[in-house]
């Protein structure tokens, strides 16, 4: 059972031990802290629904402490404890938000009701807040920056599938943009003013991940304590967008190839069938042909998920993308953190072109918006990417022994940038500043394609 957290604050420790001896008995998990400070270093690792404050207390008193409270979780329903007499301060609590307060000394059944409409208020916040996710969720824009050639095509398949129910799979390393281009498909569908539901199907157990995708009925497992709708029914109308879809253990493969099918499917522990109309989207940055070699992905699945395929290139291969991404990055972040930077310097520019993007778009994003947090002018400048030039391209940063011949440097140059570049001769020529043509000097240095 879900135990509901509060936290008793009082210097007086007989009224501490009292109050928290009650509640322990009512069922609840109970903390305890003796003065403002205890309080909130608790409060920073652990979340509680309620909170009793007793309003006076030495140093930091309850008032503050309340402010300090809702600043950390503005959802904790504050109930201050008051000496008769104080109504006044009683009344400023309620005003800073303290969802009621008590007078002391306490009457515990008093107390037990306060506790238990506080609860309830604190429920309605939270369902408030995750409607209001869902909406924000709902309206977060999905433009998708890039002008490079793969960048356009992934558009133009984006807008030509969008308004049918064909399944779509996305595929690109991680961070290429795949969720990003899951919901232009959705946005752009008659479903869009349905909702667009995630569901990451690696690290969950498949158990779990059943229950999120059909649902549960109570008592279909150890902790199922009450009927679940699964994303299956929840999305109904809509699109369900399943991320990493290769980890999908084979047991629940089957049972998501029958609900493509028949779009049939029963909640676990539940005898009803179900129906859902809903359209599935699915990433992955893995290698499925190899999984379906090795007998660890349906080959049937793969066909039924795979109508039309969108593959996403590493930011390493659309190099002209990079500038507007951080045009853009910068504009989103000025905007989120109140700033206004407006570029970045040329050396940052030659850094960030050079560089090979490991974490791809995600990587930039976090690279430009720290960039922002932390720029002094209104240029990102080198020293705002200490982490950036940490990582700098390390493949061509080489010290070549000293016994070397500047043939001997050439050669290896020249093959350290193949490898870089995966064998691309225009990039590489264009890296060393050569013509493609005298890359001819290979044969010339017996460079060969290797695997390592
Ligand atoms: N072309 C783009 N234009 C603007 N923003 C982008 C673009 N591509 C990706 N992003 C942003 O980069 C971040 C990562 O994208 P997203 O989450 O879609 O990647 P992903 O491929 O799903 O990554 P992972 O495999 O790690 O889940 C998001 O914040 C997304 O908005
Ligand atoms: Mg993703």
């Amino acid at each position: 059972m879900a135990l509901y957290r509060i936290l008793i604050v009082d210097d007086e420790e007989s009224q501490r031990q009292q109050l928290a001896g009650f509640l322990k008995k009512q069922g609840f998990s109970v903390t305890t802290a003796e003065s403002g400070p205890d309080a909130i270093t608790i409060c920073q690792d652990k979340n509680f629904e309620v909170a009793l404050i007793d309003l006076k207390m030495p140093g930091m008193d309850g008032i503050e402490l309340l402010k300090k409270l809702k600043e950390l979780n503005p959802e904790i329903q504050v109930i201050m404890m008051t000496a008769y007499g104080s109504v006044e301060s009683a009344v400023e609590a309620m005003k800073l938000g303290a969802y009621h307060y008590v007078n002391k000394p306490i009457n515990l059944e008093e107390l037990k009701l306060n506790v238990k409409k506080a609860l309830e208020s604190y429920h309605l916040l939270m369902e408030n807040k995750y409607l209001k996710e869902e909406l924000e969720e709902k309206y977060k824009d999905v433009q998708i920056i890039g002008d490079s050639k793969e960048i356009r095509g992934v558009l133009s398949t984006v807008s030509r599938v969008a308004k049918t129910k064909t399944t779509v799979l996305i595929r690109g390393e991680s961070g290429t943009g795949k969720e990003l281009v899951a919901r232009a498909v959705h946005g752009l569908s008659e479903r869009a003013d349905k909702r667009f539901l995630p569901v990451s199907c690696a690290a969950l157990p498949e158990t779990l991940l059943e229950s999120e995708l059909f649902g549960h009925e109570r008592g279909a497992f150890t902790g199922a304590i009450k009927k679940r709708e699964g994303r299956f029914e929840l999305a109904d109308g809509g699109t369900l967008f399943l991320d990493e879809v290769g980890d999908i253990p084979m047991e629940t493969q089957a049972k998501l190839l029958r609900v493509i099918e028949s779009q049939e499917f029963e909640r676990l522990g539940g005898k009803e069938t179900l129906k859902a109309d809903v359209r599935i989207i699915s990433a992955t940055n893995q290698d499925l042909e190899k999984k379906i070699r090795e007998k660890s992905f349906r080959e049937d699945l793969y066909y039924r998920l795979n109508v039309i395929s969108i593959f996403i290139p590493p930011l390493r291969e659309r190099k002209e993308d990079i500038l507007l991404l951080v045009d853009h990055f910068i504009k989103k972040a000025n905007q989120r953190c109140g700033r206004s930077v407006k570029g970045i310097t040329p050396e940052v520019k030659d850094i960030i072109m050079n560089y090979d993007w490991p974490g791809n778009i995600r990587e930039l994003e976090n690279v430009i918006e720290r960039g922002v947090v932390l720029s002094r002018t209104d240029a990102i400048d080198k020293g705002d990417l200490p982490y950036l030039g940490l990582v700098s391209d390390k493949s061509l940063e080489y010290v070549p022994p000293a016994s070397h011949s500047l043939k001997d440097m050439e050669k290896d140059h020249i093959l350290r940038v193949l490898k870089k570049t995966n064998w691309n001769l225009n990039k590489s020529a264009e890296i060393l500043g050569i013509h493609r043509n005298t890359l001819r000097l290979m044969q010339e240095y017996g460079i060969q394609k290797s695997t390592d």
